[in-house]
């Protein structure tokens, strides 16, 4: 493989705000204290997303297989944690355009949707574009009761039993091995069900069966993603240690916004499941010991070169304030020389192709941000593939909380994301959430 990561920007020598050769010494040392405090957790079996890279993949590729032929259509029901990773999968592994590929031209994998928001217009669509006697419906909650994915999948469940004979066989269910809802009706119902190791929360979980489940079932090479996750913690953990330190010099020094900015539409969705991974570790209220530190940077969604039509302006010209993190790739699949059928104005153009025109903008903006002072880094992968993309979400799972321990608060919890969960569970009624109603009331009614 061939990934990099590349400092050259962030560092003194070419950026009057950057790291000097001291610094660098010194974070990475930073950066150190919160990998030891990771490695203790992980070595306690606390956390154990880091060993998902050891564990067999018989059982779900031997799964898929059974399945494979049997189904046109595979709707994933799951929200956050238990859906943004298989849409970064899906994003950059699977033709642009997919569904629209024949049975055969898929190979016989089936059409993926994910039912995600509890939207009643994309619900009313995945139905009406699937036939149940042909839709395998794979339902994902951790927790086994989220609120979202257990309306829709009830809505979904009625629609293949008024349809099928047997709706079981058009189910699988993911979920925590002992506790919750769906644990317990998959168990009354004997439905297929993959477990999600409980010392693996849901923002950690794209290499459980959360992700490798569906991933199988669409004919992706999950054991290429597990090599590219297993490879980076064997020979390149250094590489987490340095973006590591960039990030923590710069939240030391005050910027607020973290901006993951890939060069290829291929990791627009890999930048949402990011940004899902910055900001519900390391938006906390309160450190470790319970003090009060509202710490926290904003993750920002950026693609080019789209948002040079956009947020570059900001970027360039707005508040010191954001440290850029850019996402390259060398040689882009089916690259295509740019021709030139107008006239001369456009020759400059002739000869060139639209990966070399991406990779020159996109050198183009990290120059435009240096000259002003603005600090990048940049990871360099020469292809997308599973194995790299393994590799770089391993990479950004190690750089998330080692950032987080560092700092001394939780990147494992999300007590904020649960409180909203509570209000909306009081608020539809569900019995042992009276308070949350009455809090609601108080708060919001009045
Ligand atoms: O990362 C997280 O913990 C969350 O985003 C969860 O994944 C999300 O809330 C869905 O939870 P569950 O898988 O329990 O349905």
């Amino acid at each position: 493989h061939n990934i990099k990561v590349d400092i050259n920007f962030a560092v003194k020598s070419s950026l009057k705000s950057g790291l000097d050769s001291i610094e660098i010494d010194e974070y990475k040392d930073k950066a150190n204290i919160g990998y030891q405090k990771l490695l203790k957790l992980v070595d306690k079996g606390d956390i154990g997303f880091p060993k998902l890279v050891d564990q067999a993949l018989d059982n779900i590729t031997a799964y898929a297989k059974k399945k494979l032929g049997k189904f046109n259509d595979l709707v994933v029901v799951g929200i956050g944690g238990s859906s943004l990773g298989l849409e970064a999968i899906v994003n950059a592994l699977l033709p642009h355009g997919y569904n629209s590929l024949t049975f055969s031209e898929r190979g016989g994998f089936p059409r993926i949707w994910i039912a995600d928001n509890v939207d009643p217009y994309k619900i009313q669509w995945i139905m009406k574009n699937c036939q149940p006697s042909d839709t395998l419906v794979c339902v994902i909650s951790k927790s086994g009761g989220t609120v979202e994915t257990v309306s829709n999948f009830n809505i979904l469940y009625k629609w293949l039993s008024e349809e099928v004979e047997k709706p079981k066989d058009h189910i699988i269910v993911i979920t925590d091995p002992e506790k919750g809802l769906l644990r317990k009706w998959s168990e009354e119902n004997e439905i297929d069900t993959f477990f999600v190791p409980k010392n693996v929360g849901g923002r950690f979980s794209v290499f459980s069966p959360v992700g490798l489940v569906p991933a199988s079932l669409l004919g992706l090479e999950i054991d290429k993603m597990i090599e590219g996750a297993k490879d980076f913690i064997a020979t390149n953990l250094q590489q987490a240690l340095v973006l590591s330190a960039i990030y923590i010099f710069y939240i030391e020094k005050g910027y607020k916004i973290n901006v993951l900015m890939p060069y290829t539409s291929r990791l627009s969705k890999f930048a949402d499941w990011y940004c899902q991974l910055w900001a519900e570790s390391l938006g906390k209220r309160y450190d470790k010991d319970g003090k009060e530190i509202f710490f926290g940077t904003t993750p920002l969604k950026s693609v080019g070169a789209i948002d040079q039509h956009s947020l570059l302006q900001l970027f360039k010209e707005g508040p010191d304030d954001k440290v850029f993190t850019f996402i390259e790739v060398l040689n882009h699949d089916a690259d295509k020389k740019i021709v030139s059928v107008m006239d001369e104005e456009v020759d400059y153009l002739k000869g060139k192709s639209l990966g070399e025109l991406l990779n020159y903008e996109l050198y183009a903006t990290e120059l435009a941000l240096k000259n002003a002072n603005r600090p990048s880094v940049k990871i360099v992968t020469d292809i997308i593939d599973e194995y790299r993309l393994g590799y770089l979400m391993m990479l950004f799972m190690y750089v998330v909380p080692i950032v987080g321990l560092y700092f001394n608060i939780n990147p494992f919890d999300q007590p904020g994301v649960e409180e909203g969960k509570n209000y909306a569970y009081g608020l539809l009624g569900l019995r042992g959430f009276e308070d949350y109603i009455k809090k609601f009331e108080q708060g919001y009614l009045k």
